[in-house]
């Protein structure tokens, strides 16, 4: 168990990828904080965590209210005594299948506020935990979408948060915090039918991409394994960003 010891803050992991990311973590034995703009989903994937042995709590945190990240951040600390893995993977799609100019300028801030100014909110705010920790380990969701097929407000956000990738990798150095990211291709099929067959068709792996298959970057960046990593972004999409 890689994460024996170690408390991690999960945000929109009430379901899916974050779900996965929650459970990976407590697999290597780490406490962890399931946080999710629904409060009932969140608790119930801690439940279900917590029988399988894991120390888990599930929180209402809707990263698009200020002051629930706040108030998931100092839970974390109440709870389990500091921080020190964060994974902002709380996103909103909205817009994923809109052209830009398509959006109006109220579903445009929503969308950079979520998806990356909520990031650095509560990266901010687990800064302190983790500097008086000795150090800790953020990482950011991204998205295939930044890097390919990028024709939407949610593809400018997820670029945008790689780029928080690199500037928070810098701020936080010298606190011994690394921040690194993770782009994700198709990993559900959660998607238009059509779109779903264009990405397959794309990727040079032909099968669909599974939220697990996402883990072992997960735990890769969350562990010492990536000791001297930070300000990168893997991607895990099956091929589709590396066409020639
Ligand atoms: N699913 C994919 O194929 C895929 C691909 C690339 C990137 N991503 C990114 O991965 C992350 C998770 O994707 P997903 O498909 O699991 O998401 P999802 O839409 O299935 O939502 C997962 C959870 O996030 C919660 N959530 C939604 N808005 C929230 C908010 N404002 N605050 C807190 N929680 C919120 C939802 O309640 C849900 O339980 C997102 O950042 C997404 O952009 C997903």
């Amino acid at each position: 168990m890689k994460l024996e010891g170690k408390v991690a803050l999960v945000t929109g992991a009430g379901s899916n990828l974050g779900k996965v990311y929650a459970f990976a973590l407590a697999r290597e034995g780490a406490a962890v904080v399931i946080g999710d703009l629904d409060g009932d989903l969140a608790r119930e994937a801690a439940r279900v965590l917590g029988e399988t042995g894991a120390r888990a709590i599930g929180l209402e945190m809707d990263m698009g209210n200020d002051a629930h990240i706040e108030a998931g951040v100092e839970a974390t600390v109440a709870e389990f005594g500091g921080v020190d893995i964060l994974v902002n993977n709380a996103g909103l799609a909205r817009g994923r299948w809109n052209l830009c100019s398509e959006l109006t300028n109220d579903e445009w801030r929503d969308i950079l506020w979520v998806n990356v100014g909520a990031a650095m909110a509560c990266a901010r705010a687990c800064r302190p935990i983790m500097a008086a920790r000795g150090g800790g380990v953020i990482v950011n969701q991204s998205s295939m979408g930044a890097y390919a097929v990028l024709t939407s407000a949610y593809g400018v956000s997820k670029i945008a948060i790689s780029g928080l990738t690199v500037a928070l990798a810098h701020e936080f150095g010298p606190d011994n915090i690394r921040v690194n990211g993770i782009a994700p291709g198709a990993m559900n099929g959660r998607m238009p039918p059509e779109v779903f067959e264009r990405m397959l068709s794309l990727q040079s792996i032909k099968r669909p991409g599974a939220p697990e298959d996402l883990e072992g970057a997960l735990l890769f960046l969350a562990t010492d394994a990536s000791s001297f990593m930070t300000g990168q972004t893997l991607i895990v999409d099956g091929g589709v960003a590396a066409r020639p």
